[in-house]
C-alpha cells in the first residue's frame, strides 16, 4: 500500500473536517512554514478545490472531502470479496489508475485482483479519448485487473460491471439510477459515472483486463463546466446522506469482484435481463456516434450479446458494437 502522502494530502486531510484552521495550526501540524501552507493551499485551488480564508480565523473547506482509507475501506469488505483481492493499493496521485494497471498488466508486474484506487489523477481518462475530470478528495476513481483465460469472455463485460455499480448506488439509498450503453452509469439522463475496459493479450491466448471506474461523489462548479455532456454528482443529488467514499467503494467491489469471478462460467446472460430493467433509452429516438459517423434510429434494446440494437427511418434492424449514444434533441 502507497502511503506516501505529500504535503498536499496531509493538508487536504487536516480540512476533511470541514472546520477552521488557523494558517499557525496547519504550519505547525505539517511541519512547514506558513507561506509554504500558503502555496499547498494555491495548489489545493489550482485543482479546482475553492478553500475559503475566514477573515482573522484561517481557512476551512466549504465542500465534502473524505479521504481514502485502507481500514475503512476494508472493514466494508466481504470476506469473499478480500480473499479474491491479492493487493489493494492507494494513491494519492496518478495519472491514471488504468494507465497504473495496464503497464503493470504488459510488464508482467500486475497479479489477477489486483485493485487500484487514487485520490486524484493528473490524467484520467475516459472513453473514446475523452479525459475524465479526476479532482482529489472526494470521487472514485477505481481500476481492478483480471485475468481471463479466453478473449470471449470479455463479451458484455461493461455492462455486467455497470449493473454490478448500480446495485452498489441502490444499496447506498440512491433511487433512478439508470444504465445507458455500452457503460455510463446515469441518474435521470445525467452522467455519474463511467466505465473503460482495457485489455491485453497474453502469450496462451487468455487476455488481462482493467476495469476501470469513475464515480462523480462531488465536482466542483468550476471545474465541472469543462465536462461537455449534461452531469451530475452524489452530493447535488443526496446532499449530506451521499454515502461515505469508503463505503461505497467496498460495495462497489463487493458487486464487482464476485462478478469478475463468475464471469468466465456465467456471461453477460446472468446480467442481461438486470441490465435491461435499468435501460433508460429504450424507445428514444438517439444518435450514435462512431467518429465521423452519426447514426440515427430509435434504441430498440440490446442483444444477447450486448450489441446495440437500433431501428433505421427505414424500419429496419441493426445491431452495433462501439460508439457513444445521444439523445438526438442534445445531438
Ligand atoms: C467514460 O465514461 O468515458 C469512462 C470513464 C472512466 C473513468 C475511470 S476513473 C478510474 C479509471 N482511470 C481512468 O483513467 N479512467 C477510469
Amino acid at each position: 500500500m502507497n502511503h506516501a502522502p505529500n504535503t498536499r494530502q496531509r493538508l487536504l486531510h487536516l480540512l476533511s473536517d470541514n472546520a477552521i484552521h488557523s494558517g499557525r495550526e496547519l504550519a505547525e501540524a505539517l511541519g512547514l512554514s506558513r507561506s509554504a501552507v500558503w502555496k499547498s493551499l494555491q495548489e489545493l485551488e489550482k485543482l479546482g478545490l475553492s478553500v475559503h480564508a475566514v477573515r482573522g480565523r484561517g481557512y476551512r473547506m466549504p465542500h465534502p472531502v473524505e479521504m481514502l482509507e485502507p481500514d475503512s475501506l476494508n472493514q466494508h469488505l466481504h470476506p469473499a470479496t478480500r480473499e479474491r483481492i491479492s493487493s489493494l493499493e492507494i494513491h494519492p496521485c496518478l495519472d491514471s489508475t488504468n494507465t497504473y494497471l495496464m503497464q503493470r498488466a504488459r510488464n508482467g508486474t500486475g497479479s489477477c485482483g489486483q485493485v487500484c484506487l487514487a485520490d486524484s489523477q493528473g490524467s484520467g481518462r475516459g472513453r473514446m479519448g475523452r479525459s475524465w475530470l479526476s479532482p482529489p478528495g472526494a470521487n472514485i476513481y477505481l481500476s481492478v485487473l483480471w485475468h481471463f483465460e479466453d478473449h470471449a469472455y470479455l463479451t458484455g463485460l461493461s455492462l455486467a460491471v455497470g449493473v454490478a455499480v448500480a446495485r452498489a448506488l441502490v444499496a447506498s439509498s440512491l433511487t433512478e439510477v439508470n444504465l445507458k450503453w455500452p457503460n455510463d452509469i446515469l441518474w435521470q439522463d445525467h452522467k455519474l459515472g463511467g466505465i473503460l475496459i482495457e485489455a491485453t493479450g497474453t502469450a496462451h491466448g487468455g487476455c488481462q483486463v482493467v476495469i476501470g471506474l469513475g464515480i462523480n461523489r462531488y465536482l466542483p462548479p468550476q471545474l465541472a463546466e469543462r465536462i461537455d455532456q449534461a452531469w451530475i454528482d452524489l452530493h447535488r443529488i443526496q446532499g449530506r446522506d451521499m454515502p461515505a467514499r469508503n463505503v461505497l467503494i467496498a460495495r462497489i467491489l463487493n458487486e464487482m469482484i464476485p462478478l469478475l469471478v463468475s464471469y468466465p462460467r456465467q456471461g453477460l446472460a446472468a446480467w442481461l435481463d438486470e441490465w435491461k430493467t435499468l435501460h433508460h433509452w429504450k424507445g428514444r429516438e438517439v444518435v450514435l456516434l462512431q467518429g465521423e459517423r452519426h447514426i440515427r434510429g430509435i434504441l430498440q434494446d440490446i442483444s444477447d450479446q450486448g450489441l446495440l440494437i437500433l431501428r433505421s427511418p427505414d424500419g429496419t434492424l441493426h445491431e452495433y458494437g462501439s460508439g457513444d449514444v445521444r439523445l438526438q434533441r442534445s445531438a
